[in-house]
């Protein structure tokens, strides 16, 4: 049997006076990659804001990892390790590639509170975030 790392069942959300989704049922399975699919307006960001709790489930159970997290707020969701990354870039284009890192990092002040190890990963991944490390992020390409 394939172990549910994420499940919604009968979730509703409404934004203001409208009714988004009604009623959303959702297995995301432990260790794969499952992906969300669906015509433009059909609900998919409504959907994982609802999971981040940016919008809130009016109804219905969302379960990480076996607990209730439709009653809790976003940093509280994020805290579990649920990250969530918008379809806009949603950085500060202004500040450096190595301020908006310093931003994004949890209970980091500077740079050398981040876990070297980690920096090393995430520049193997991605060398332009060294090659453009003191650079504003909004010359950064989109890529
Ligand atoms: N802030 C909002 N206020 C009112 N209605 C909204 C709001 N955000 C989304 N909606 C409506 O909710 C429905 C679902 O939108 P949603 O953005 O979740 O769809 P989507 O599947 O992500 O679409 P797309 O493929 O275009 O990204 C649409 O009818 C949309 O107009
Ligand atoms: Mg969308």
């Amino acid at each position: 049997m394939i172990e549910a790392l994420l499940t919604m069942s009968g979730v509703h959300t409404s934004i203001g006076a409208y009714h988004i989704l009604h009623g959303v049922d959702l297995v995301v399975p432990r260790g794969k990659l499952t992906m969300l699919l669906g015509r433009n307006g059909a609900g998919k960001t409504t959907t994982l804001r609802t999971i981040m709790g940016l919008w809130r489930a009016s109804s219905g159970h969302i379960k990480f990892a076996g607990n209730e997290i439709a009653a809790l707020s976003t940093p509280q969701i994020a805290g579990l390790n649920i990250a969530y990354v918008h379809e806009t870039m949603g950085i500060f284009s202004d500040l450096t590639v190595k301020e908006n890192m310093l931003l994004a990092a949890r209970g980091a002040k500077r740079i050398s509170d981040i876990d070297d190890t980690r920096l090393k990963w995430i520049f193997s991944l991605f060398p332009a975030v060294e090659k453009f490390w003191s650079t504003p992020a909004g010359k950064l390409s989109g890529g």
